[in-house]
């Protein structure tokens, strides 16, 4: 009776990029820290990378608090000095990798009319040259440990059009195209990359962002829920479950998937 075990990630290693919670410090817990927090308990010793030293130590202690094990990191994605060495320095500590959770995503409220050229090159650095960096200086010690499996983050905005998300919306379908082209290469060293598509999630930086607009948390949230199916928003676990499965042995055979975490946005929004 092995088959509907809960996944476990005892005895493997996990980087998350992004790992913070927008930044910040404290109890807060965005998409990112759910994700390591999750890997962390289900067995997994976990890498916290994130450009704000003081968030990639927060959510490496509230793990280590929690009673997992972890690290912190500080790097922007984009860096591949930083990222290259921190690959150097998860292999020297742990001897292995097994899971690359690429989280950073750089937001931007844009259009196509105000195109604004160091915005997009920015964004784009981030979302989609740093993604590809942490994968290709990941592969060779996911390749050593003998595979893994890479989990890209997305939104909804990288398969529909909203309006004022240019940059974002762009970048993400450049991601969600890199995950399936990484999956082929990858395939021939047993690492498999999934996507997770994320809907609207109640995440402290969708709520901040709301509430400054329309001063009121209340109102942040109504605002949120307006535009999720059924006024149904997800939480930041609903993603972290999917991404321990697809860390996991449970996940063995998906692969370059695209996965939504959506409530059915894709479908009928
Ligand atoms: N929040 C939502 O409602 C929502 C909806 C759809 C998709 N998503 C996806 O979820 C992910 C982010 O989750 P979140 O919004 O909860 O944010 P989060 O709270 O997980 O924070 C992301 C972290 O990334 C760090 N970061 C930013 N730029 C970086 C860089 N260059 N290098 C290293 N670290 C960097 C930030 O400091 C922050 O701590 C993104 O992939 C985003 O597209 C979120």
């Amino acid at each position: 009776m092995t088959a509907l075990r809960p996944p476990s990630l005892a005895g493997k290693v996990a980087i998350v990029a992004g790992a913070g919670t927008s930044g910040r410090a404290g109890d807060a817990t965005g998409n990112g820290t759910a994700a390591a927090l999750a890997f962390a308990e289900a067995g997994a010793e976990v890498v916290c990378v994130d450009i704000s030293e003081a968030a990639a130590r927060s959510a490496a202690d509230r793990i280590r608090k929690a009673g997992g094990s972890a690290m912190a990191y500080t790097a922007d994605i984009s860096d591949t000095t930083r990222i290259a060495e921190l690959m150097r320095v998860v292999d020297q500590t742990f001897g292995r990798l097994d899971i690359l959770h690429n989280n950073v995503r750089v937001v931007n409220s844009d259009t196509l009319a105000a195109f604004d050229e160091d915005r997009f090159k920015r964004t784009f650095e981030v979302n989609v040259q740093g993604t590809a960096l942490c994968c290709h200086h990941a592969l060779p010690l996911m390749k050593r440990s003998g595979g893994g499996a890479i989990i890209n983050v997305t939104a909804v905005a990288g398969s529909r059009a909203y309006e004022n998300l240019f940059s974002y919306s762009v970048t993400n379908a450049a991601v969600e195209q890199m995950t399936r082209v990484i999956a082929r290469e990858a395939i021939a060293d047993a690492v498999r990359c999934n996507a997770i598509s994320l809907g609207i999630i109640e995440a402290p930086v969708a709520m901040d962002v709301y509430t400054a607009l329309l001063g009121d948390v209340d109102q942040a949230r109504a605002r949120l829920q307006a535009y999720a199916p059924g006024g149904q928003l997800g939480s930041v676990w609903d993603g972290a479950r999917l991404a321990v499965f697809l860390a996991s042995d449970a996940g063995k055979y998906i692969n370059a998937a695209v996965l939504p975490v959506d409530a059915g946005a894709r479908a009928f929004c």
